[in-house]
Order: structure tokens, then sequence, then C-alpha cells
């Protein structure tokens, strides 16, 4: 049996479609359950930035969750396989007015994503005061809070919706398939086997 951690929302409920697909039957978690068995697998239901703690201790030997949030954690996990959804980007915003410029002697930056935007200022040599936020992150530069924002942008309509706009994007990212390192040698044959059914299921779909 191979367990798969799943993350709550839309990535979630995309990759439950999938597995339907595969087993060609229909089947969702419970109201507020948390795990569900269906055709040989055991899928658990836990908060997007918590998939890869699951993946990587080996509570869970497969797990589908965003590129942004893999490299947000970096656990040392197994990228088996890019499933095309949840596809956004990771972006630099700033008022709608402003132009992007980095001339000053340093800028405050908001963020949830506080190691990627670490990575992408340090590699530029940009000097920046991280200030970590969990929510609502569109608001820091409307209050005086920060000079810019490191977010995810799915439509853009949240930050037009806030007199902000994308400046420039950091990364893309969209749900991938992971596996634990263990897991993935251990189980090999039948991870690599669902892989191929998830493969072929997104190519016909
Ligand atoms: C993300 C992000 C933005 C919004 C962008 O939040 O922080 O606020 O989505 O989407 P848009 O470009 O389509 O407007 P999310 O809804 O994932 O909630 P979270 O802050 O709880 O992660």
């Amino acid at each position: 049996m191979l367990t798969i951690a799943l993350p709550k929302g839309r990535i979630g409920d995309d990759s439950l479609a999938l597995f339907e697909k595969i087993l060609d039957r229909t089947f969702r978690f419970g109201e507020r359950k948390l795990i569900l068995e269906e055709g040989g697998f055991r899928f658990l239901r836990v908060r997007n930035q918590d998939v890869p703690t699951y993946v990587f201790h080996q509570a869970a030997d497969l797990g589908v969750v965003g590129l942004d949030v893999l490299e947000e954690g970096g656990l040392d996990l197994v990228r088996l396989l890019d499933l095309g959804f949840g596809r956004c980007s990771v972006s630099i915003g700033i008022k709608e007015e402003e132009t992007l410029d980095f001339s000053k002697p340093s800028y405050r930056v908001a963020t949830k994503m506080e190691n990627i935007t670490r990575k992408f200022f340090s590699q530029k040599a940009i000097p920046v005061e991280i200030i970590k936020l969990y929510g609502s992150i569109e608001l820091a530069p409307l209050v005086g809070l920060a000079d810019m924002i490191v977010d995810i942008v799915e439509t853009g309509e949240t930050m037009r919706q806030n007199g902000l706009k994308p400046a420039l994007d950091i990364m893309q990212s969209s749900a991938y398939l992971i596996a634990n390192k263990n897991s993935f040698f251990a189980k090999k044959d039948e991870v690599l086997d669902l892989r191929s059914k998830l493969e072929e299921a997104l190519g016909g779909s």
C-alpha cells in the first residue's frame, strides 16, 4: 500500500480527480476525515506547507505539492512528475504606479516565502529586510509595512484589486508528485507504476 499526502484545496481536489480517473471510480474524503483508503492507496489530507514534512519523515511515501512549497521547504525529496495543474508564479509585487528599481540602499520585502525571497535577493546581491507574514501579503505595501512583496500570483486578481502589479517573476510553479527517498527505493515498482498511470491519465485528459 502507498500512502500519499495531499494538500487541502484545489491541488488536492485535482489530485483526487486524477486518482479517480486511474482507479475508474469516484470517492472523496468524508467531511472532516483526514484519511481515506481507496484502491490500494491511503490518502492523507494535510495542510499545503506540511506535505513535504509528511513525505520527508516517511509518514507518507508520496505527496502532491506545489513546486513553490517544495522550494520554500528545502527538504531532500524525489521529484517524480510535474502534474501540470496548480500553475502559478512566485512574483515580486509593487504598487501600480511604481517601477521596480534596486538603486536604494535597502528594501523591505513582505512575504510568507522567506527562503525563496532570501535566496533570490542574495543571488542578486540586493540588500533586503524580509518581513515574514502569514497571509494578506498584498496589504503590506499599502500601509507602509514594506516596499514590495513576494507572493503567489495565479490570476493576478488579488494584486490588481489592491493597487499592486507583478513586476518580476521569481519562479514558475505547478503541482509535483514527490516521493520519500527510502520509499522510492523500497517500493520502486509500485511507485513507477503509479507514475506512469498518472502520466497516462494526464495525457488523456
Ligand atoms: C494566494 C496568494 C495571493 C493569491 C493570488 O493566496 O497569497 O493572495 O493567492 O491569487 P490570484 O493571483 O489569483 O489573485 P492563497 O489563496 O493561496 O491563500 P494563502 O495565503 O492561505 O496561501
